[in-house]
C-alpha cells in the first residue's frame, strides 16, 4: 500500500459497536480496498479498557491512550466516535473537528441534542460528520433520506427504530413474557444502551426521529418538542387484548406532514396485523418513508448490535474517503446547522383512532355514562369489549373512529373522575396504514 495514499482512521471507544467496527476495518481491509479502491487504515483505537478488544483478538499495537497524539497525526483524516453519552463524547468530537478531522458517529443522543452546533463547527473547519449508524443500526436510512429520496417532498415517516423495545414487545406479544424478562433478554443480546432507560422510555427513538425528521423535512426539530411515551408503562393485558382485536403493539416514531405543521411523536401504538410495520419483529427495525414522487418505500434490517451498526459506520467512512459526503455537506441545504425551526402541529390537533381501556365497577349505567362523555367530545366508538369478571372491577375496552387527540384527553379526564371508574384510563393510538399517493 502506498504510504502517501493511506486514509488514516482513529477509533474512539471499543465497546459493542467499536469492537465490530475495528473487526470490520481490520479483518476485511483487503476486501474493502478491492471493492472501493480506498486504502483505509485503522491506525489507532483510543480506549482505556482494552478487555473487549482483546477478547475480539484486535491487535494490541493499535491501542493509544493519548488522544492529542492521535489528533496531531497528519495521516489521521477521520475520527470515529463510538463512546456514546453526551459529555465526553461531545468534548472528543469537538476536538476532532477543531483539529480538521472528519467525524463518524453512532451517537444519536449527541446529534439530537447538539446537532446544529456540531455541524456548524464541522463546516467552520471544512470537514463533515457521518451519522448513518445513529438511526436504524445497519439500515441505510440516512443515505436514503440524503441521497436516494432527494427528488421527493416527504409526506410521512414512520419508524420502528429501537431494537430493544421491538424485542421486548415481540417477546410480550408472541410468548406472553413479562416486561422484566423480555428486557433482560434484550440486554443479553447486546441491543440495549448502557442505560436501558433511554430505550424503554422512548428517548432513544425520540433522538432518532429528531435526526431523521429534520433531514426529511429540511426543518430543525428540537428534541424537547417531541412528545415521548415509552414502553415501560405498557401492560401485557393491553397487548393481548389488542391482539384479540387484530392489532399488534409497536413503539412507533412518527414525523408526518399535515396542513398545520409537522406531527411528531414517539409512543406505543397499535397497528393492524396486516400493516407492513406490524410484521417487523425482534431486534429488527424498519422505517417507512412516503414521498410525493416515489410513494411508499420501506427500509428494514437489524437496528442494533455490533456488526450491523459497524456496517453503517464503515459505509460512512467510505463515503467520506470517496469525497461523496464532503461534497453533499457543502452543497445540500438541509443539514441541521442550515435549517429553520420546524413548524409543528399543535398538540391536541392530531387526528387518530384510539384504543381505550377503563377499569370500571360492573354497575348499571357505567357504559352509558362513559359513552355519553365520549360522544360529547365528538368521539365515535368502533368496537367495545367488556369481559365478565370474578371481581367487581372489570376492564372495558373501546376502539374509536378518527378523533382529535385533544378531545380524547379531555374526555378521559372527565371519565376518570366518574365514581365507578378506577385507575387512570389507558389510551393508545391505532395507527392506520398511510394512504400512499403517487403524483
Ligand atoms: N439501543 C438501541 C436499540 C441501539 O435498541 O435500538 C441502536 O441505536
Amino acid at each position: 500500500m502506498n504510504q502517501k495514499e493511506r486514509f488514516g482512521i482513529a477509533l474512539v471507544g471499543c465497546g459493542i459497536v467499536g469492537g465490530g467496527t475495528a473487526r470490520l476495518l481490520t479483518e476485511d481491509q483487503n476486501f474493502l480496498q478491492e471493492r472501493t479502491g480506498l486504502p483505509l487504515v485503522l491506525k489507532y483505537i483510543v480506549e482505556r479498557d482494552y478487555s473487549n478488544a482483546r477478547a475480539l483478538g484486535i491487535k494490541e499495537d493499535l491501542f493509544e491512550e493519548d488522544y492529542n497524539k492521535v489528533l496531531a497525526d497528519p495521516e489521521i483524516k477521520l475520527v470515529v466516535e463510538l463512546i456514546g453519552g453526551l459529555t465526553i463524547a461531545k468534548k472528543m468530537m469537538t476536538k476532532a473537528l477543531e483539529a480538521g478531522k472528519h467525524v463518524v458517529t453512532a451517537n444519536k443522543a449527541l446529534l439530537a441534542h447538539y446537532g446544529p452546533e456540531l455541524f456548524a463547527l464541522a463546516r467552520k473547519h471544512n470537514v463533515c460528520i457521518g451519522f448513518e449508524a445513529s438511526c436504524g443500526g445497519g439500515i441505510p436510512i440516512i443515505k436514503a433520506l440524503t441521497d436516494g429520496l432527494l427528488a421527493n417532498r416527504i409526506e410521512a415517516l414512520f419508524g420502528i427504530v429501537n431494537g430493544t423495545c421491538n424485542h421486548i414487545l415481540t417477546e410480550m406479544t408472541e410468548k406472553g413474557q413479562s416486561y422484566k424478562n423480555a428486557l433482560k433478554s434484550a440486554q443479553a443480546a447486546g441491543l440495549a444502551e448502557a442505560d436501558p432507560t433511554l430505550d424503554v422510555t422512548g428517548m432513544d427513538s425520540a433522538h432518532k426521529i429528531t435526526i431523521m425528521g429534520s433531514l426529511a423535512y429540511s426543518e430543525k426539530i428540537s428534541l424537547e418538542t417531541v412528545p415521548v411515551q415509552g414502553i415501560d408503562t405498557v401492560d401485557l393485558y393491553d397487548i393481548k387484548t389488542g391482539q384479540e382485536l387484530g392489532y399488534i403493539m409497536k413503539l412507533l416514531a412518527i414525523a408526518q406532514k399535515t396542513d398545520k405543521g409537522l406531527a411528531l411523536s414517539v409512543a406505543p401504538a397499535f397497528l393492524h396485523k396486516n400493516h407492513p410495520l406490524a410484521r417487523i419483529s425482534g431486534a429488527f427495525n424498519a422505517v417507512s418513508v412516503y414521498g410525493h414522487a416515489v410513494g411508499h418505500t420501506m427500509y428494514m434490517g437489524r437496528g442494533a448490535g455490533s456488526s450491523p451498526t459497524a456496517s453503517a459506520v464503515v459505509a460512512d467512512i467510505i463515503a467520506i474517503a470517496l469525497g461523496v459526503t464532503p461534497q453533499a455537506f457543502k452543497t445540500l441545504t438541509f443539514w441541521p446547522d442550515l435549517t429553520a425551526d420546524a413548524v409543528q402541529l399543535p398538540q391536541g390537533e392530531l387526528e387518530s383512532r384510539f384504543y381505550l381501556r377503563f377499569m370500571v365497577q360492573d354497575r348499571q349505567g357505567t357504559i352509558a355514562r362513559i359513552s355519553t362523555i365520549l360522544s360529547k367530545h365528538s368521539i365515535s366508538i368502533t368496537s367495545m369489549l367488556q369481559q365478565e369478571g370474578e371481581t367487581d372491577s372489570i376492564p372495558l375496552v373501546m376502539t374509536t373512529h378518527l378523533a382529535k387527540s385533544g378531545n380524547v384527553q379531555e374526555a378521559l379526564k372527565e371519565i376518570a373522575s366518574l365514581e365507578e371508574v378506577e385507575n387512570k384510563p389507558v389510551s393508545l393510538r391505532i395507527v392506520e396504514e398511510y394512504p400512499e399517493s403517487v403524483s
